[in-house]
């Protein structure tokens, strides 16, 4: 069994990996026939479907050289060979010895084969179908200063407007005088899970959730949450309610329920409901050829060929946590952010929990902004860095943060939970607009970055620079979109990749480009930036559920490391100590983007160039791995960051997100 930790390079597979070769062959029971056109089935069924097809082993060799090759682009496989402390414990993964194990060993089936790649690799959003259980977890502390794991007081509020279609089969399901009572499981003690302490099955559940994170923020991912989203406010399920795999039929949990003093023990069946995403299907047959096989975007193009039409969404946009953006706006927008086990969510927040208070000017999509009734500390709740606009994005949060003030807020909470990332230069602009120019923030409010420097990169460098491969300037590995560890863009023909900078990384050899400075120029801004700072750094508390990744990282690591901002995890087990943000990176991409840039500069035939990958599937890589703060010498992706404040959660303040600000305003900003 492949080591669960923390690494930031993912295969995401659409559907399941490798066809059967004789996919003709109906056998008179199909078992994938036995779920086609049903939207609720038992998750054994799912699995009788998965669990039927055998692993090709042309298209697993080809998956594996396609991950494999793609690696050679990825800044951080010898630093996720065992990454420094504090981070040492959560993150060791062999990326090419567990390839090559995979390799070697054999599997009854594609879904185990599929299983173990998602694991080694840390990343999967299968969601064919998803499994549901209608009582998603949180850990309460209590006044005495105890922490529970509960039933989220919301809970049934939650799932009856969710699965109003299912939620008779687990009212049904419920024991004896429960039947028919599952509403007055909202809030329940839960004192065992499966027989046993319930910490046990959120740590089993850590080390196969959330890759590449600090222990308390993949623990944190057990139990539900919230998020802003484009449209409106989601709940978040938490893995204990939703698994992206059919991997658990039923659950066993022993509560107490709120007002009764003795313990029920009760089981309830996990129901697997089919994706949004999933193209119908009939059987096995049709289920491969609609859901598993490469798609257009699942490869990269040649963007100088004539007929490249550059209009297709790519693949990986259903599995990143963020609205969706063009291929033109990325290729011109850098973006940093995670690939997540489990889609976008579009389970709502309970009206009971959405934030009441007005929505000031300037809020817009998934950034929002609210005056608390203190008077004083106005709210930006931030739940992506990505917007279908870069500029009226921007612009939004100009307004915004401009409307709190004239309103006469003093002090700002930003609310980034489950924020994935985004735009890198929207994060930039953000800490330069709130704390104005000065010199943590002119010229550059982000960190300095690497990027790897394999030989496949110096021949695509090489081909930019000296064959004119990218006559219009829209590679990556284009000189001309990069700026020296000086801040000076280089001039169009530089070799940027060359002399390589040889470093050893846990005993291994390695190759990285020079140290590369700030892309974001002012003069690429929307709109001037403010000449004043909008909000004293020390005055702003940065809040979330530690999940908070990539681009949202590089906000909230130097508005804390360099403007003294307050960091706050929501929640948490109080021994463990909460890092307030995820996988840094520094720019994010992908296979298919590396294929472009490698089809684009006529290398394809080139044998350290990865195939076409057969099957629909995506694999994220970090491109440039930002420097560290306190460290610039080391990256900041396994640099510590406590957070301040750990907020214990308790049940009149539970994913109730003006609450929360509210403790937050008068705990952590007011006492300063
Ligand atoms: C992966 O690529 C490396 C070269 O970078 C090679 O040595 C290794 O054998 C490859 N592994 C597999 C499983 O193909
Ligand atoms: C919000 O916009 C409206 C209309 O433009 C304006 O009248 C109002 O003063 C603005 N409020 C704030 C707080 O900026
Ligand atoms: C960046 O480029 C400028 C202009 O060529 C040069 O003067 C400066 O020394 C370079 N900085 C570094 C760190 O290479
Ligand atoms: C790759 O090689 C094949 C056969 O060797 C050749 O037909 C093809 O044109 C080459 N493609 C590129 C992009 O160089």
């Amino acid at each position: 069994m492949a080591l669960l930790s923390a690494v930031r390079a993912f295969l995401v597979l659409g559907s399941f990996v490798a066809a059967t070769t004789d996919l003709g062959q109906r056998t008179p029971k199909d078992p994938c026939a036995a779920i086609a056109g049903q939207k609720w089935v038992a998750p054994k069924d799912v699995r009788a479907c998965f669990t039927s097809v055998k692993v090709d082993p042309v298209i697993k060799d080809n998956i594996i050289q396609v991950i494999n090759k793609t690696l050679a682009f990825h800044t951080s496989v010898n630093y996720e060979f065992k990454a420094p402390e504090p981070f040492t414990a959560d993150v060791h993964e062999d990326l090419l010895g567990d390839l090559a194990r995979i390799q070697r060993q054999s599997y009854p089936s594609d879904y185990d084969l599929h299983i173990d790649f998602s694991r080694t690799l840390k990343r999967l959003n299968d969601a064919l179908f998803t499994n549901f259980l209608p009582i998603p977890l949180a850990l309460i502390t209590e006044a005495s200063g105890a922490q529970n794991v509960h039933i989220a007081p919301e809970a049934f509020q939650v799932a009856s407007a969710e699965f109003p279609d299912q939620i008779d089969v687990w009212q049904n399901a419920l024991p004896g005088p429960l039947k028919g009572k599952l509403a007055s499981l909202s809030g329940a003690r839960v004192l065992l899970i499966n027989g046993q302490d319930p910490f046990v099955a959120v740590n089993v559940n850590a080390l196969i959730t959330g890759s590449f994170q600090a222990l308390g923020t993949r623990q944190n991912s057990f139990f539900s949450s919230y998020q802003r989203s484009t449209s409106g406010w989601n709940y978040i399920m938490g893995n204990f309610a939703q698994q992206s795999l059919p991997l658990s039929d039923s659950v066993t949990i022993t509560i107490v329920r709120t007002g009764q003093i003795l313990p029920e023990t009760i089981t309830l069946p996990y129901r697997s409901r089919i994706g949004t995403a999933t193209v119908p299907f009939t059987d096995t047959a049709s289920w491969r050829a609609n859901n598993c096989v490469a798609v257009p975007g699942t490869n990269g193009v040649d963007l100088n060929a004539p007929s490249t039409a550059d209009t297709v969404h790519s693949p990986l946009m259903k599995f990143q946590q963020q609205p969706p953006v063009l291929p033109q706006v990325a290729r011109k927008q850098p973006l940093d952010v995670i690939l997540d086990t489990s889609p976008q969510s579009d389970v709502v927040l309970p009206p009971t929990l959405v934030p009441s208070l007005p929505a000031i000017n300037g809020s817009r999509s998934v950034s929002q902004f609210y005056m608390l009734k203190d008077g004083k500390t106005g709210v930006m709740a931030l739940g992506s860095f990505s917007d279908s606009d870069f500029n009226t994005f921007l612009l939004g949060m100009l307004n915004g943060l401009l409307s709190l003030k004239s309103l006469g807020a003093t002090q700002l909470i930003v609310d980034v939970s489950n924020n994935g990332g985004g735009f890198i230069c929207a994060a930039h602009w953000l800490h330069r607009i709130i704390v104005g120019p000065k010199s943590t923030t002119v010229p550059k409010s982000g960190l300095d970055t690497k990027a790897r420097d394999g030989p496949l990169a110096q021949l695509i460098v090489d081909q930019i620079v000296n064959n004119n491969a990218d006559p219009q300037g829209q590679l990556l590995y284009n000189p001309i979109n990069w700026a020296n560890a000086s801040d000076v863009f280089f001039a169009p023909g530089t070799n940027w990749l060359q002399p390589p900078v040889k470093t050893v990384i846990n005993g291994r050899q390695d190759a990285f480009s020079q140290r590369l400075g700030e892309e974001c120029a002012e003069s690429g801004f929307p709109a001037p930036p403010p000449a004043q700072a909008l909000f004293d750094g020390k005055k702003v508390a940065i809040v979330s559920n530690g999940r908070c990744a990539s681009s949202c990282s590089l906000f909230s690591v130097t508005m804390n490391k360099e403007e003294g901002a307050k960091m706050v995890v929501i929640g948490g087990k109080k021994d463990v100590q909460q890092q307030y943000c995820g996988t840094v990176g520094g720019q994010s991409t992908d296979y298919s983007t590396i294929d472009t840039e490698i089809k684009t500069t006529k290398l394809k035939n080139n044998s350290l160039a990865p195939p076409d990958l057969m099957v629909n599937g995506v694999q994220g890589i970090t491109w440039r791995l930002g420097f560290g703060v306190n460290d610039p010498t080391q990256p900041e992706e396994w640099q510590s960051r406590p957070a301040d404040l750990n907020l214990p959660i308790t049940s009149d303040i539970v994913n109730n997100p003006v609450a929360i600000w509210e403790i937050v305003a008068k705990k952590l900003l007011s006492q300063t």
